[in-house]
């Protein structure tokens, strides 16, 4: 695997995750009312540490142009890993996959604990940063559930706006709800001139 440095934010920092991030995980990837707009349920702790597992071995198979990581969030002040974030051109690296070349897709989650203070839009800002600076990325992809206000809010304030609508009968993530692909291009990101 390359090795990539933190992400350093205001109050925040991201690296890349770890084993040592299990039991943080599973605080919210476990959580019913963090994953209600996920693409999965609430995962017992096995599921959690499985998903960590997949994360760790993608990361490792990551190359500079085909890579799929996992971020932790970590609150500075304390050290808390209070969420985690995705990045990934493919699923499958160092393999080409299905998201046409020079995209990505953006992934975050946050503790509820957290919600509200700004860390999720402060996170989000440094990942769609280090994909258009750092990757090369020319368009940045997120689905968002239709209810997802919060989400569709952090989006919309970093410059993402709605690319195509998916009715919740085309849900495939077992939630049935209706959902939005929101696309930023590195050409309208607001925050281009600020490199
Ligand atoms: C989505 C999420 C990361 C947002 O993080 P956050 O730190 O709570 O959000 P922020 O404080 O940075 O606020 C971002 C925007 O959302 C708005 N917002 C935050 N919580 C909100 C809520 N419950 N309802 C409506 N708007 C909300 C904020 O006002 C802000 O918008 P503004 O700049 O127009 O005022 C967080 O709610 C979360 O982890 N949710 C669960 C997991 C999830 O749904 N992930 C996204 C899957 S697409």
């Amino acid at each position: 695997m390359e090795p990539l440095p933190s992400l350093v934010t205001e109050r925040l920092e991201l690296r890349l995750l770890a084993h040592t991030d299990a039991a943080a995980l599973r605080a919210f990837r476990g959580n019913p009312d963090a994953v209600r707009y996920l693409s999965h349920h609430a995962l017992t702790a096995g599921q959690t540490d499985r998903l960590l597992a997949d994360l760790l071995a993608r990361a490792e198979r990551s190359t500079a142009e085909w890579f799929h990581y996992g971020w932790a969030v970590v609150l500075r002040s304390t050290g808390a890993v209070i969420g985690d974030g995705r990045t990934w051109n493919t699923t499958e690296p160092p393999l080409p996959g299905g998201v046409p070349a020079r995209c990505a897709n953006l992934g975050y989650l946050l503790h509820p604990d957290h919600h509200g203070k700004g860390y999720g839009l402060e996170a989000a800002g440094a990942l769609v940063r280090w994909l258009f600076t750092e990757r090369g990325t020319h368009t940045i992809y997120a689905g968002v559930y239709e209810p997802n206000t919060a989400s569709r809010r952090l989006l919309e304030s970093l410059g993402f706006t709605q690319d195509h609508y998916f009715t919740a009968s085309q849900d495939t993530y077992g939630k049935a709800l209706a959902s939005w692909r929101y696309r930023l291009d590195r050409t309208s990101w607001p925050l281009a001139g600020d490199d």
